[in-house]
């Protein structure tokens, strides 16, 4: 089998497929990167004088090349070739020559991976963010469209008071709002450069990090070439973090719209074809597409401490299990961007019953009104509340279905317009602009 490393002797057939696991597949999502790294590092290369103009010219084309052929899904890491790395290194020698071996000189894989992670993460959370503002949109559209229809609100799933359609959806993209937050971290913590730091403890040729930081159209670098090597799982943590956290809000809005949906309380509908049958009961229509993404998101939810017990006291330098990172985190990134763009989905064909709160059953959500007119016509509180209490005891309530709620974030008054500026203020704080036009640079 052919190695980079390769001098003598080979691994064990065993000890190489129990090594390499499942690190091919694993790889092809960070092909993309590893080129983008390859076309800075040999740029970087040839202008401190460690490649000359004319190695420089003939890899760049072969690299070019390989990025089309990734692009357009005509590339796969071959059987026997252990790793992303060592395929496009390869291909790259067999296309242009001796040139090609000369793209690694100083860089190890370590910081090789490094940079394809922090190039495909920042990407990945790049894509995520962009559905997160789908998801933002059309919430905040529904929440505008239905403000004036009512619902109970909750506590102890308990009839509590009267709530609205309007608050409900907008709640959900308020917390989308928090959880862009925890997104901007992570991008900030990926658009960092960790190339340089080769093996983990530098370099003796005169890299310049910097020009390929520019390069890369990261915002700056992880200078520290130690601390460069401990970002891989921390980055990975961190981005799990903020996935997690988007996770939260998809799982709880999943579970709502199974309760709902629900004939028990039939708030929501939606069209058939969206929902799932019985194989037995024929007049089932389930939410199973609600079931999934609460399902998903709440595994999501796992994946910060799955990370957390992989990369716990590991010793400082790289370590091979490190490798199983991707493993964990690039199946769970795809199972998340999935289930945002399929509640925008769902969302975009739900149907919202009105007139909910006419029904009697409902009457006890509105005692608070009642109490506080009763505060209004200057009884004290404590005296009206207790004194609605025992009409209802008796039998003896009325309710008031005239609703007075005006402060912010109240029924009466959702701030709309507020909760979509605060979400906008974060939304621009990253920098994708930066970073696309880097990649877009170096593969032109
Ligand atoms: N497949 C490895 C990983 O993902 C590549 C990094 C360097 N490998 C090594 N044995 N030093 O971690």
């Amino acid at each position: 089998m052919s190695k980079l490393w390769q001098k003598n002797i080979d691994s064990a057939p065993c000890v190489e497929r129990y090594t390499v696991g499942a690190d091919r597949k694993m790889d092809l999502y960070l092909a993309r990167a590893d080129v983008l790294g390859s076309l800075a590092h040999t740029r970087m290369l040839a202008s401190v004088g460690l490649m000359s103009q004319d190695d420089l010219e003939l890899v760049q084309r072969g690299l070019k090349e390989i990025y089309r052929r990734i692009e357009s899904g005509d590339f796969e890491i071959a059987e026997g070739v252990e790793d992303v790395h060592s395929q496009i290194e390869f291909m790259l020698t067999e296309t242009v020559g001796e040139a090609g071996k000369k793209i690694h000189s100083g860089r190890s894989r370590n910081d090789q991976v490094l940079v394809d992670l922090k190039l495909f993460l920042r990407e990945r959370v790049r894509q995520t963010v962009l559905s997160v503002e789908r998801l933002f949109n059309k919430l905040q559209e529904l929440s505008r469209q239905h403000r004036d229809v009512l619902m109970p609100g909750y506590t102890h799933l308990q009839i509590a008071m009267p709530s609205s359609f309007g608050l409900w959806f907008g709640a959900y993209a308020e917390s989308l709002a928090d959880d862009l937050e925890m997104l901007l971290a992570a991008y900030r913590v990926c658009d960092k450069n960790p190339l340089g730091s080769a093996a983990g403890y530098g370099s003796s040729f005169p890299l310049d990090r910097t020009m390929t930081t520019r390069l890369l159209g990261f915002e700056t670098l992880n200078y520290n070439v130690v601390y460069a090597q401990m970002g891989r799982g921390k980055c990975e943590r961190i981005v799990a973090q903020a996935m997690s956290s988007v996770a939260a809000t998809l799982s709880r809005l999943a579970f709502d719209n199974c309760l709902f949906l629900s004939q028990n309380f039939g708030f929501i509908s939606y069209p058939a074809d969206l929902t799932t049958g019985s194989s037995i009961m024929p007049h089932k229509k389930n939410p199973d597409v609600w079931e999934i993404m609460r399902g998903k998101c709440n595994l999501l939810q796992a994946l910060p401490g799955q990370i957390v017990s992989l990369t716990t006291n590991l010793p400082l330098g790289y370590n091979r299990d490190l490798q199983l990172l991707k493993e964990v985190l690039f199946p769970a990134m795809e199972s998340l961007t999935e289930s945002i763009d399929m509640a925008l989905f769902m969302l975009s064909h739900i149907e919202v019953r009105r007139g909910i709160t006419d029904n009697p059953m409902y009457d006890y959500m509105f005692s608070v009104e009642v109490v506080n007119n009763e505060v209004l016509s200057g009884v004290p509180f404590r005296e009206a509340y207790r004194k609605v209490g025992l009409d209802i005891e008796a039998g003896k309530f009325s309710p008031s279905r005239t609703l007075h709620h005006t402060h912010e974030g109240s029924i009466g008054n959702l701030c709309t317009d507020e909760i979509t500026a605060r979400f906008n203020e974060v939304l621009a704080r990253f920098d994708f602009d930066r970073a696309v036009k880097a990649e877009a640079e170096l593969v032109r």
